[in-house]
């Protein structure tokens, strides 16, 4: 059963900042993760959902990868039974890297709608921009026998029919995810329907300022993935350089001083600063948190400033397994030098 919003527990969804697109639409400015990995099940997270949408959330990020958006199809089915409208919800997904085959696009946007049971999407994303394919749950040395570069014409193949589920009525927006500003540049100057987002790993520990200017310069908005440091990440995805954000102690002392868990800070200066956080929580008193700081009393001038200075350039999801050669690194994934690497 759908829990009522009560002034005491949840958060009145007109309260939550939104963000508008270049088309003039409003997108709430915190969304739900939705990739319970390997530690939060598929029905845990479906029920996270349910719940999150009682509470005030109107904005989850959804994939098909994460294996459970059949469940979560099932607990928004619920969602609109207790009486809210799909159009008060803001939901996306977003395109596997094994289905950038042109003919494979509007299919497995048509299964992540079916299996959401929805007839549109607010936002599809192209998750990754390598059509490399991994078995979920594979070492981080694992590569696929036929993993590429990028491509950029191969890719917009894949953007095309994109743009086709726009213009199908399947989708309101289409954009990217993990692509950086050559990518980008390359994307923004031969795309019909540009991207409305790009969806990018940001937390204190990682802010990206680069990519997030050059992100919201041109007209697109930076959504923030792993906005808490990914604590839950699996060992595989971890090395000894990773920070931990929520130990940063200028976060800890922010957090002390306002009465919340580190985390909830690390939500209320990325709205703050101007990304989309989607932080992950399957406990109640973790999303409601998350969402509440987004309407409470802003961090001071001096808060945004020591947070601006704690970036550390750690990059937690490093993408290792969508390499292409022997030998790489990495940091080849990501175009350090503003070069796309071949
Ligand atoms: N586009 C991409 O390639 C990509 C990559 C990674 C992630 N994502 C998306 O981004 C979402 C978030 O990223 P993420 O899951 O990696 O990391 P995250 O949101 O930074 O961290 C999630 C972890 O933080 C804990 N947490 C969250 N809020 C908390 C709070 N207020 N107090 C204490 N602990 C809290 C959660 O634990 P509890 O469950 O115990 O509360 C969970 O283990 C994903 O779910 C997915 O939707 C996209």
């Amino acid at each position: 059963m759908v829990i009522p919003i009560s002034e005491a527990e949840g958060v009145a969804p007109g309260l939550v900042p939104q963000r508008t697109l270049y088309t003039g639409v409003l997108m709430p400015a915190i969304g739900l993760g939705t990739f319970g990995s390997e530690h939060s099940p598929a029905d845990e997270v479906a029920r996270a959902v349910k719940d999150a949408v009682s509470l005030g959330y109107r904005h989850l990020d959804c994939a098909s990868v994460y294996q459970n958006e059949n469940q979560i199809g099932a607990a928004l089915q619920d969602v609109f039974h207790q009486g809210i409208g799909r159009e008060e919800l803001w939901i996306g997904s977003k395109l596997w890297n094994d289905k950038h085959a042109e003919a494979d696009i509007i299919p497995a946007c048509r299964q992540s709608l079916a299996d959401l049971q929805l007839n549109y999407l607010d936002m599809y994303l192209v998750h990754w921009p390598f059509p490399n394919f991994h078995p979920p749950g594979c070492g981080v040395d694992s590569r696929s026998p036929d993993a590429k570069p990028y491509i950029h014409d191969r890719f917009m193949k894949t953007w095309r029919q994109m743009e086709r589920l726009v213009d199908l009525g399947l989708v309101r927006h289409i954009g990217t995810s993990n692509m950086t500003i050559p990518k980008l540049k390359l994307l923004l100057r031969d795309a019909r329907i540009k991207p409305a987002v790009n969806q990018m790993e940001l937390h204190p520990h990682f802010q990206q300022r680069e990519l997030f200017d050059f992100v919201r310069a041109n007209g697109m908005e930076p959504v923030g993935y792993s906005p808490v440091g990914s604590p839950a990440r699996p060992e595989r995805d971890r090395t000894p350089e990773d920070t931990v954000d929520i130990e940063d102690s200028v976060i800890i002392k922010i957090a002390d001083r306002l009465g919340v868990h580190p985390a909830a800070v690390c939500v209320k200066w990325a709205v703050q600063r101007g990304q989309t956080p989607i932080p992950f929580s399957t406990k109640r008193g973790n999303y409601l948190a998350n969402l509440r700081c987004t309407t409470t009393e802003p961090l001071t001038a001096d808060d945004m400033q020591a947070i601006a200075r704690i970036d550390k350039n750690c990059r937690l999801i490093k993408g290792q397994v969508f390499l292409w050669r022997e030998n790489q690194t990495w940091e080849d994934l990501w175009d350090v030098d503003g070069e796309i690497r071949t």
